[in-house]
């Protein structure tokens, strides 16, 4: 399996997004190579991660009263169920865990490229409203892009 390296393009702009997202991305890495004994450890410390991060886009959302929060928040309750489900499945099979695992890169890439990226454009606009449109406009292209490559 290629692995999702982080990368320019995957930045949102948002300096805050951005941290968060290189330290999940290196997170999911982590637990999908833990060996078998610690991976139940690494899910549940991965699972603290992301709804940290989730919790802290769902704080922009709440500040910009954002139109799309439902569908985000959605997603981001998902990705946490199945991760919450994958735990248990750790302790008693570590492949078939690992094989649920081994979907979060592209997951992540989906997730960014689709409503991570088009939240930081809201952030940016709120900060700066007449500015010219933001940077992170055309990297929602980039990552579109970047997300038909087979990882
Ligand atoms: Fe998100």
């Amino acid at each position: 399996m290629q692995r999702l390296e982080w990368s320019p393009l995957l930045e949102t702009g948002v300096a805050e997004m951005d941290a968060s997202h290189r330290a999940l991305l290196q997170a999911i890495h982590a637990t999908i190579d833990a060996d078998n004994t610690s991976l139940p450890l690494c899910i549940a410390e991965l699972l603290a991660a992301l709804a940290a991060d989730f919790a802290g886009e769902e704080a922009m959302m709440d500040h910009l009263h954002y139109p799309a929060d439902h569908d985000h928040r959605a997603a981001h309750r998902r990705v946490l169920a199945a991760l919450q489900h994958a735990l248990p499945v750790a302790q008693v099979d570590a492949d078939a865990a690992r094989t649920l695992l081994e979907r979060l890169p592209r997951w992540f890439l989906g997730h960014l490229s689709a409503m991570d990226l088009p939240l930081a454009v809201a952030v940016e606009r709120s900060a700066h409203p007449y500015a010219p449109p933001p940077g992170a406009q055309l990297r929602v292209e980039l990552a579109r892009l970047l997300q038909e490559q087979s990882i």
